[in-house]
């Protein structure tokens, strides 16, 4: 028997594994496939003060070992999702995480504001969305606008708050540090890595916003590297995500510092991959002689 259970901050989840954003939708469509129940926990999908529909298709594109989207922040808007779905999603008895992204700075606050009287169990502020013209990433590129964000909104919410991080820097862990000192409770990344595919024929980009994220395999050890490196730098909890198709990869990505991963293309490609995952770590972490599935974190060995 392993304790499955972990700690993020004042955060307590089943086990350290969670739906990525953007990947289960708002999980009507993923429930008749498995019981929810099971997961640590399901990141919403970005939403934004008012609904988006968008980018234009094609929006999704496939390559070697991943995919990239450009998806664009389609979502029916905050205050549809607290009246319509986030009911709903409480009732999975899983943490329910709401990732926000702002086009505007003040849009980070109106948004935590709206989410305080809710149940949702923390905030992950996207401050690395690649595919849209403001806000998201051109914040999180900037530890100036990440330490401004940050703190707008620990002003005006009591939610743990998480900071999903962009790849697309020179240097994440300046990045991490300053969400740490501006108030995070947590640090969440890799989000995707900016791409561009070509259709060789007609020498036109394949996605209508001609570039996209890149995630799934391919970047996995760029998100390992990541991990490790932000893990060495900040003291707040480090969620790791990027590529993780099995429980072998989750638990990589724990030992290089992740306290808790996230799981995002291997849904696309398999629905219930995330409850194949759980059991896989369970049984791994078991196999170690490991008490509790935390005891992994950061246990990377140096030569
Ligand atoms: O385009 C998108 O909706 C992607 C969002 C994200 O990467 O956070």
């Amino acid at each position: 028997m392993v304790d499955m259970t972990v700690q993020i901050g004042s955060l307590k989840l089943n086990n350290p594994v969670i739906a990525a954003s953007g990947t289960f939708g708002f999980e009507r469509e993923i429930e008749q496939y498995m019981d929810l129940s099971k997961l640590g926990g399901i990141s919403s999908k970005g939403l934004t003060i008012k609904p988006r529909s968008g980018n234009d298709a094609p929006r999704v594109a496939e390559c070697p070992q991943g995919m990239l989207n450009s998806v664009g922040l389609q979502n029916p808007g905050i205050e549809y999702f607290i009246e319509n779905e986030l009911p709903h999603m409480l009732t999975y008895g899983c943490a329910v995480i709401a990732n926000i992204a702002g086009h505007e700075f003040e849009e980070y606050g109106e948004m935590a504001k709206l989410l305080e009287d809710t149940a949702v169990d923390a905030i992950e502020l996207n401050l690395s969305c690649p595919n849209v013209s403001g806000g998201c990433m051109a914040f999180g590129s900037d530890a100036y606008m990440i330490r401004s964000v940050v703190s707008s909104v620990k002003k005006v919410s009591s939610k743990p708050l998480w900071v999903k991080l962009t790849p697309n820097v020179t240097s994440i862990s300046e990045m991490a540090i300053a969400a740490e000192e501006a108030g995070a409770d947590a640090v969440s990344l890799i989000n995707t890595l900016l791409g561009l595919v070509i259709d060789i024929d007609s020498r036109r980009p394949i996605m209508k916003n001609n570039t996209g994220g890149l995630s799934g395999p391919a970047v996995r050890p760029v998100a390992v590297r990541m991990v490790n490196e932000v893990y060495n730098a900040v003291s707040i909890p480090v969620i790791g995500m990027g590529g993780i198709m099995t429980g072998r990869d989750a638990a990589e990505m724990m030992i290089a510092g992740a306290s808790a991963v996230q799981v995002g293309t291997a849904n696309l490609v398999k629905p219930t991959a995330c409850i194949d995952i759980i059991r896989e770590l369970e049984s791994w972490t078991a196999n170690t002689g490991a008490a509790g599935v935390s005891e992994i974190t950061g246990t990377i060995v140096k030569w």
